[in-house]
């Protein structure tokens, strides 16, 4: 009997959630999901192809699995998610220990891919959906504490930025039924959940239509999601600054447990460049989404994704980037080099001419700032007194927990008799660039 599964995960929190179904999946059919890959007949990894270095380091570790194969001759290696869709055969071809591959719209084949590989088929499936969701399949939590949890909402994206590979391998934009995603909630707040993030590509252009053409939107699923339970804290990720709504920040208002954090990625701050990514968005425009986030929400904390050094990036544009940082005062920012992929708008149309040297400059330049801007956001924490979600100890000290506010900043403090799973309110007493310090308020 061969039917003991590792699951390994690499990229978004979208894969993440995607793993906890797949597990749901094998676990139906009889398989049983091992922590130790030794112990593993199929090592099943999970994708992704944003950027070439993530596929650089999956086939890096696609080929250390073969010490392991040879030690254990009936181990197979699967590969699914992003780069599964994005290669394809490819993957095969090049990697001879690889079994099967599968795209992110087939995994309900998933058992059925396993029994042919086990009757010698090696197998490939990368047929995308316009339908799938997963709506009714319940994940098996592999990646949670037991306390917050990712609920996926939406699938696919259109947006076709100039530079993205997603909308190739996640396919089209189709948003899950609300009813079960309500449901879903719901179940995870009656196990003692605390948190729940609701994730797509593109999350706030969920909609979704019913058989009688009743349309939910997004903030309408957040004031549902939200109303679960006041104790219930709700998050969201990733927007798309086209489709931040006031209506939308109108129902983040309205709910304190609706989180005061917005990922909001700006991708770049000059004009020309955010059009030639394909942005619908001016730096300006950009500007007054975040003035209405503030205006509705002055506690909302912002953060962001950047990239530098898209094709033709020039020292004047670079700067306007660095300039949005300063005016936006983001409380994080993930920061990438620009890296072509294959097949994207970018990589048929434009020239990938910015050379590594010089996009290295400039990504340093981002984080140096960046770094400075988040030390000084979090020094004006201290004396502030948030509402914290205790989420377990701190990797520092037994003696001390760590949790999160509203903002999504993670605070550690004395543990006290707080146990983890409740709210305690802690006040800010000194910081660092990224994790605020504090003590429990009695
Ligand atoms: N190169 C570098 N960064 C990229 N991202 C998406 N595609 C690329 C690429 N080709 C970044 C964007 C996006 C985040 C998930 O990854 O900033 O928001
Ligand atoms: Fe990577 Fe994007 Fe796929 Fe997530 S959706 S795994 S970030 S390519």
């Amino acid at each position: 009997m061969y039917d003991k599964v590792y699951i390994e995960s690499y990229g978004c929190q979208m894969n993440l959630a995607d793993s906890e179904v797949v597990c749901a999946i094998l676990q139906r059919e009889g398989y049983s999901i091992v922590d130790a890959v030794e112990d593993a007949d199929y090592v099943m990894i999970n994708t992704c192809a944003i950027r070439e270095n993530a596929e650089q380091r999956i086939r890096k570790r696609v080929r250390e699995l073969r010490a392991l194969q040879s030690r254990h001759q009936q181990l197979r290696i699967g590969i699914f998610g992003c780069m599964a869709e994005r290669l394809q055969s490819q993957l095969m071809a090049e990697e001879d220990n690889v079994s099967f591959v599968v795209g992110p719209d087939a995994y309900r084949r998933m058992p059925e891919i396993l029994r042919q590989v086990r009757e010698g088929v090696r197998t490939a499936d990368t047929e995308l959906s316009t339908t799938e969701t997963y709506a009714d399949i319940e994940p098996v939590r592999l990646h949670s504490n037991g306390i917050s949890a990712f609920v996926s909402i939406m699938r696919g994206c259109q947006n076709y930025c100039a530079y993205c590979v997603v909308p190739y391998t996640r396919g089209r934009e189709r948003s899950r039924d609300p009813e079960t995603i309500v449901a879903e909630a719901r179940q995870l707040f009656d196990n003692g959940y605390k948190e729940v993030t609701l994730l797509g590509q593109n999350v706030n252009s969920y909609r979704h239509s019913d058989a009688e053409e009743h349309m939910t939107s997004f903030p309408e699923l957040m004031r549902r999601v939200a109303e679960i339970s006041p104790l219930l804290r709700v998050r969201f990720a990733t927007s798309h600054p086209k489709d931040l709504s006031d209506e939308l920040l109108q129902v983040m208002a309205a709910y304190p447990n609706i989180c005061r954090c917005i990922h909001l990625p700006v991708q770049s701050g000059s004009d020309r460049m955010l059009k030639l990514m394909n942005r619908h968005y001016t730096a300006q425009w950009y500007l007054d989404r975040v003035d209405a986030i503030r205006r509705y929400m002055p506690d909302c904390s912002i953060t962001t994704d950047v990239i530098a050094g898209f094709c033709s990036e020039t020292e004047e544009d670079h700067q306007a980037t660095l300039d949005m940082f300063r005016r936006v005062r983001y409380d994080y920012a993930y920061m990438f080099k620009y890296s072509m992929r294959p097949d994207t708008f970018a990589h048929r149309h434009m020239v990938d001419d910015i050379d590594e040297a010089e996009k290295t400059r400039r990504l340093e330049e981002i984080i140096a700032l960046q770094g400075q801007i988040a030390l000084e956001n979090n020094q004006k924490e201290i004396g502030r007194t948030y509402e914290v979600l205790v989420e377990g100890r701190s990797h520092r000290s037994d003696k001390q927990l760590f949790g999160r506010n509203s903002q999504n900043k993670v605070i550690v403090f004395d543990r006290e008799d707080a146990q983890p799973g409740t709210y305690v309110n802690v006040t800010v007493t000194s910081c660092t660039a990224a994790t605020l310090l504090g003590k429990i308020e009695k």
